[in-house]
């Protein structure tokens, strides 16, 4: 049924950084909101253990409260606005607000990511909204491109820099040449690193962001398990200028793939050719390329995290329950992007299975035969080598030994370079970062 309600009532649990930005937008922009939605969005109560912190935002004192049931409870509110971050409390009070027949908007990627069908479910059977924009790539509208946009779209694939502190910590190495852990200091300065900043540099918050992608984008559920995830913690200004001296930037892609009926769906640092628009993104910005079938490429760019940007994203939400309370039609759009009975569980192949081209640096002693040796194993396993760099000569200590290979799976190569690290001349772990691009012939 249609709703006359003269105007939307919004109840925040959470009053950090994006609720701010959000609270900020939903204020400054009163008037324009307005103007688009047809009445007023009217922020009823902000819940906060402390309530006491001056945010730089004039809100009326009565509105405050540390109890987040008042906002569950409240009969008054129709949209829960969840921005406490973590799992526990934010799924029980998520779950709460649906139970009480209200609708939600949430940034909060983790929990979705982990437990987004079970949210899902709750709000389709409830016949209310869920709203999770804001859970990935912070700004930028790639939820609603994927649902909305690319609604005629078969998707074929996502490359997504959807880390704004590990693409920070990768260009200032690239850019000035510096090292890892002293550009870490500086990213973590910036405030866009999660709480946890390993979830950023070890890649599990692109995970996060990648499950709901490939979710959506395949109409599976994707679970954070079968994601390969590794982070940006072992790239070194070396492998950084030998990836230029090939042609290519590092970035910490998150890669998801249809093949078939089977998905990929993967996070790792990725050289991709210094010619592409994505691997131009630089410093903290976010980007998300998909090909699809109809469309071809599309790209999306901004900024993936900030009070604004991820506060405009809480508050496109917003509106657009808004708009669905006041046409009737809660639901009209899927929250994962198909209707629940046609989304079709797709096997996610297990890393093993892929196939990629590869970068290889090996820390070897300087010493004749070596290259034979490592080029013989890599051969026996079906790896053939496209390039070899070898630069320096070191009478004593160990030099680096870089090599590309054509397209091999990623089982075989595992297994070389196995025997490989085994070799007395050849020093620690070898670096292995995969390559997206063509395989010259
Ligand atoms: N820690 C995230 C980032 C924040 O660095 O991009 C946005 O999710």
């Amino acid at each position: 049924m249609p709703s006359r309600k003269s105007s939307i009532k919004v109840g925040f649990i959470g009053y950090g950084t994006v609720a701010s930005g959000a609270i900020n937008i939903l204020r400054s922009q009163q008037e324009l909101i307005a103007r688009r939605l047809g009445t007023r969005i009217d922020i009823a109560r902000v819940a906060d253990l402390d309530i006491k912190r001056d945010r730089g935002i004039a809100l009326d004192k009565g509105l405050l409260t540390t109890d987040a049931m008042d906002i569950v409870k409240d009969p008054e509110i129709d949209i829960v606005v969840e921005l406490i971050g973590g799992t526990d409390h934010a799924k029980g009070f998520i779950l709460d607000a649906i139970a009480q027949g209200k609708h939600v908007v949430t940034a909060n990627k983790a929990l979705v990511a982990a437990y987004g069908e079970a949210l899902f479910a709750a709000a389709s059977e409830k016949g209310v909204d869920i709203g999770f924009e804001a859970s990935v790539c912070g700004g930028i509208p790639i939820i609603r491109a994927i649902k909305e946009g690319l609604a005629a779209e078969q998707i074929n694939s996502i490359y997504g820099i959807v880390n704004g502190t590990c693409n920070y910590i990768l260009t200032k190495m690239l850019e000035e040449n510096r090292d890892f852990s002293e550009v870490l200091k500086e990213a973590q300065a910036l405030g866009f690193a999660e709480a946890d900043p390993s979830l950023d540099i070890g890649g599990g918050d692109s995970a996060h962001k990648l499950a709901i992608l490939a979710s959506l984008a395949f109409g599976t559920p994707v679970s954070l398990e079968d994601i390969y995830t590794e982070g940006v913690e072992k790239i070194s200004p070396v492998d950084i200028a030998f990836a230029d001296d090939f042609g290519y930037h590092i970035k910490l892609l998150a890669i998801s793939k249809r093949i078939g009926d089977e998905i990929e769906a993967r996070v790792h640092p990725t050289m991709i050719s210094n010619d592409t628009l994505l691997s131009n993104v630089g410093g903290v910005f976010n980007a998300v390329y998909i090909d699809s079938e109809a469309l071809g490429s599309t790209l999306y760019y901004g900024q993936g995290a900030g009070s604004l940007p991820t506060g405009s994203a809480v508050v496109s939400d917003l509106i657009d329950i808004a708009r669905n309370i006041r046409s009737g039609s809660p639901g009209r759009v899927p929250p994962a992007a198909f209707v629940p009975a046609a989304r079709k569980p797709l096997r996610i192949k297990p890393m093993e299975e892929i196939e990629s081209l590869y970068y290889l640096r090996f820390m070897v002693k300087d010493q004749p035969g070596v290259l034979s040796k490592i080029s013989g194993i890599l051969g026996a396993h079906g790896i053939s080598i496209s390039s070899v760099i070898q630069q320096g000569r070191k009478a004593v200590g160990v030099v680096p030994l870089v090599m590309m290979s054509h397209r091999a799976k990623e089982r075989d190569l595992q297994l070389a370079l196995s025997e490989i690290d085994r070799l007395e001349y050849v020093s620690g772990a070898t670096l292995l970062i995969r390559v997206e691009g063509e395989d010259e012939e």
